[in-house]
């Protein structure tokens, strides 16, 4: 016989390249018939009487699919794929029924005991070949995928791989995500159903694990909770989970949804998605190179756009941003000078005070920045803050005047963190200034040069986490130089 190996990793997984049909049916002239319409169509079909020796042999040989009748002396057709379904040795063998019963009873009765399609006798000549093929695709498209499931209820980890089992997927199981990642580092699944609340090693830092390793990153990751709590589930989908299932969840709901991410189209788009983020982290790791050369030219603001960063981040942890915004804002407040790349060292490294034109050559640092970035489609969230960080909230900021609310509120709160560190670190024309006149100074600009709100949250965080550290980190970086 010649057998097509469909997926290389376990090597039980083979489909015949002629379909193994077993047809269970009594009558011996409807099967004699039928036997020899799929024989002519390439398929093997192995005939069985009634349902007993139907089930008797699908237990002894292996078969890519079931055709069975309904009405049968012995054992009757939806027995016999309860049984089939029943059993661990064949419960992911397809089974279609065909029946003379036709009524929606008869049809749900048939779903119900696990058949994969039911077609009437009377439409068999037009639909059986359609639903054999479909059937068989769609089964040697489960086979080939291997899920895994993480739960610490061993209750829940039988039933979701019972009914994955039962619609044709190989599965594997772990009780936490610990055991889960020493599972993937011996067999790679294709698909990842994991809880959260579990002992060892939770649900989030597995996800957060399995999203860190380069080689699991595209492997769809479904996070399946009793807690119905939003914010977690929105934490674990910024973290990389593909989707998400609420406890108690329909279990033909959870297959569904496995098939979906499975298809081959939704496994493209998350091969992009992938891809387009390697992209991302390469050319932020250019950006970064070109920041660090920046700073390098100027001794006095080595590691600013880094302080201003961490502040603005403690700022937006603070307000509860969620965490996709607080990264997006911290990697815009790490870029916000990037356009003094484009100032002459003369200007920029200049010890005296700046002439007028000397000045508006600096001032024209936010637009440059913009214009290198903007031709990034994926930078687009963050050229708010590097156009405006240098706007005023009473409207005499540069480079458009904007006043108040209308500054978009990332540049308002990277403006705050931004004059902060200025402040507090040496200058060509002066030393930094200690922490509580620096402080002193952003409450007298609040609601004038700063966004109020914005200075409120900044003097909280200062409160809760002490500038000590960004006061000891511009020092150092002065000792340094
Ligand atoms: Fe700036």
């Amino acid at each position: 016989m010649i057998v097509t190996v469909v997926r290389s990793r376990e090597s039980e997984c083979y489909m015949a390249e002629s379909p193994r049909i077993l047809l269970v049916e009594d009558s011996t002239v409807v099967r004699t018939l039928l036997s020899q319409r799929l024989e002519k169509q390439g398929m093997q079909v192995t005939q069985a009487e009634n349902g007993r020796e139907g089930l008797t042999a699908a237990l002894s040989n292996t078969f890519d699919l079931i055709i069975s009748d309904v009405d049968m002396p012995v054992m009757d057709g939806f027995t016999l794929c309860r049984e089939i379904k029943k059993n661990p040795a064949t419960r992911r063998l397809p089974v279609i029924i065909l029946s003379s019963h036709d009524t929606e009873g008869d049809i749900d009765q048939g779903f119900q005991v696990g058949a994969s399609a039911y077609i009437s006798k009377s439409s068999a000549p037009n639909e059986l070949n359609a639903a054999i093929k479909k059937v068989l695709e769609s089964y040697r498209i489960h086979r080939s995928h291997l899920v895994l499931v993480v739960d610490d209820s061993l209750t829940v980890r039988g039933m979701v791989k019972n009914s994955l089992e039962k619609a044709g997927f190989r599965v594997t199981t772990a009780g936490d995500g610990k055991e889960a990642l020493d599972h993937i580092a011996t067999a790679l699944p294709d698909l990842i159903l994991s809880d959260i609340d579990m002992p060892v090693m939770n649900g989030i830092e597995f996800c957060k694990a399995v999203q860190n390793i380069p080689d699991y990153t595209g492997i769809p990751f479904v996070v399946m909770s009793a807690n119905g709590d939003r914010s977690i589930m929105r934490r674990m989908l910024s973290q990389g989970a593909a989707s998400y299932l609420v406890k108690p969840f329909n279990l033909e709901q959870l297959v569904i949804t496995v098939e979906k991410l499975l298809s081959h189209h939704i496994l493209l788009m998350l091969k992009d998605k992938q891809r387009l983020e390697a992209e991302q982290r390469l050319f932020l790791a250019g950006i970064t190179s070109l920041i660090t050369a920046l700073e390098a030219r100027d001794h006095y603001t080595r590691g600013h756009s880094e302080s201003v960063a961490d502040l603005v981040c403690k700022m937006a942890q603070h307000m509860g941003m969620d965490e996709t915004d607080i990264e997006s804002l911290s990697t815009a407040a790490r870029l916000h000078d990037i356009g003094k790349i484009g100032i002459p060292d003369s200007i920029l490294l200049k010890p005296g005070r700046l002439t007028d034109d000397e000045f508006s050559i600096i001032k024209s640092h936010p637009t440059v920045g913009n214009r290198i970035l903007q031709v990034i489609p994926s930078m687009r969230d963050l050229l708010p803050v590097i156009l405006h960080h240098h706007e005023r909230f009473d409207g005499k900021g540069y480079p458009d005047g904007l006043r108040g609310k209308k500054i978009p509120l990332w540049a308002r709160m990277t403006a705050v963190a931004d004059t902060y560190d200025a402040l507090t670190s040496d200058r060509p024309y002066r030393k930094g200034m200690p922490r509580d006149k620096a402080l002193n100074i952003i409450s007298e600009v609040r609601g004038s040069q700063l966004c109020p709100d914005s200075v409120d949250v900044f003097l909280e965080i200062i409160e809760k986490n002490g500038a000590g550290q960004h006061a000891a980190a511009a020092m150092q970086r002065t000792v340094e130089a």
